[in-house]
């Protein structure tokens, strides 16, 4: 007979990989499944802001969903250290959020209104202290300072996380589900080109790539892939930055190696196109070379894609899907997914082993999402 496995998680980027290593731990058997290598996509592509203040425009479960996740971070990053000897690089180095116009400036006074009231740190800096923080910026009309927004090194993370759920669970790379059929005794059965596979259970977890998967179970989940290009340079030594510094046009994140992660576009009609193109790299370049003139004899370093898995309003849906029991899923994440990683882990453990989920995280259950009455790019 063949072999059932409790879960099978298919997708082993940050999701996949948080979320197969967080239902190993419960003493479930779990089978993690890669079409290439766990987290070779937008994983390990990000930016690794941890931007719960950064990213979120309005109050509202989203943001508060962001904070619990960040709040998580330390002890993630030192429980994955603990278990694999590889350090995420988590820097709790604060973001500058710039404003240059005074329609920017007012943007962000009214998000340090909200936030501040909320219970969270944001501080409105003049342009004479943002000066003093960060010499090599251009002049700016001031700056939102957000101390406890941080960023980790996201292809460390990856790593870390990768060693940790082949360490606990069986791990499959360059499997490609095909598809996924449910079965009268043992719940589900997973096709690849090479094998299936039985499980209990089944977690996708497939990032941008996840429709094709969820369309015969009729989810209201659509995920697209919404392209990013980012690159990195190395400044020279007086031009390190402090902190992550953020505008409208371009963000800069300083890593502990001394480079500079300059990013990144925001592309929702280039399909799965992976390229890195010239007027993205000028254009990044320029946004760089404006806040931040001083860079213009940093070195280049490299540059690169990632597929974000974009949801309608940018935020993901997670939990059972309804009329498939044993069925889950974890997609959407879209420009936070390597912060939600620890929270999603956790939220997709009782969505598998039937607890109940507290009231804040029902905006994000994939089967109140049809009612939620999404529109594109809501939370940014
Ligand atoms: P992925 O990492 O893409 O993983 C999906 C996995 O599923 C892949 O490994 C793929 O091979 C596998 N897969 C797909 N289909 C199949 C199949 N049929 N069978 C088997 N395996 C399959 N987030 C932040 O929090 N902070 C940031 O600063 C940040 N910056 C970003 C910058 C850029 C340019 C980009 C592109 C993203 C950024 N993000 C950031 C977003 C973050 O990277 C994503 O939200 C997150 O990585 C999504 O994780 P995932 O595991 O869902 O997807
Ligand atoms: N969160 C940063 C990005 O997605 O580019």
């Amino acid at each position: 007979m063949q072999d059932v496995f409790d879960v099978i998680v298919i997708g082993g980027g940050a999701i996949g990989a948080t979320s197969a290593w967080r239902l190993a731990q419960t003493g479930r058997r779990v089978l993690l499944l890669d079409k290439t290598r766990l987290g070779s996509e937008a994983s390990s592509a990000a930016a690794g802001m941890l931007g719960a203040q950064l990213e979120v425009a309005e109050p509202g479960p989203f943001y508060h969903l962001c904070l619990e996740s960040r709040a998580l971070y330390q002890g993630f990053v030192d429980e994955l250290f603990d278990a694999t000897g590889i350090d995420a690089q988590l820097t709790h180095n604060g973001i500058l959020h710039l404003a240059y116009t005074a329609a920017e400036a007012e943007a962000l006074q009214n998000r340090r209104i909200w936030q501040t009231s909320a219970g969270a740190k944001a501080e409105w800096l003049d342009s004479k202290t943002v000066a003093e923080l960060e010499p090599a910026l251009s002049a700016c009309l001031g700056a939102l300072l957000l101390p406890d927004d941080s960023n980790v090194y996201a292809p460390l993370l990856v790593q870390a996380l990768a060693v940790a759920a082949k360490q606990t669970c069986t791990v499959m790379e360059g499997v490609e589900v095909t598809d996924i059929e449910p079965h009268p005794s043992h719940g589900y059965t997973v096709l690849t080109p090479t094998g299936n596979y039985a499980g209990e259970s089944v977690v996708i977890t497939a990032g941008a790539w996840a429709q094709r998967l969820l369309q015969p179970f009729s989810t209201p989940c659509a995920i697209q892939p919404v392209k990013g290009q980012l690159l990195s340079i190395r400044p020279r030594h007086a031009q390190r930055f402090r902190h992550t510094i953020f505008s409208d046009d371009v963000y800069l994140v300083p890593k502990r190696d001394g480079t500079v992660v300059v990013g990144a576009t925001e592309e929702h009609d280039a399909g799965f196109n992976r390229d890195v193109t010239a007027d993205a790299l000028l254009s990044l370049l320029s946004a760089a070379h404006h806040i931040a003139p001083a860079l213009k004899d940093a070195v280049f370093e490299r540059s690169w894609t990632g597929l974000r898995p974009g949801s309608p309003n940018g935020q993901p849906w997670i939990g059972e899907v309804a009329q498939f029991p044993g069925l889950h899923v974890a997609v959407g994440h879209f420009r936070n997914g390597i912060l939600l990683s620890p929270v999603t882990g956790n939220m997709v453990v009782k969505s598998v082993t039937g607890e109940a989920w507290p009231t804040r995280w029902q905006p994000f259950h994939v089967a109140g999402a049809a009612s939620r009455g999404v529109l594109q790019n809501e939370s940014r």
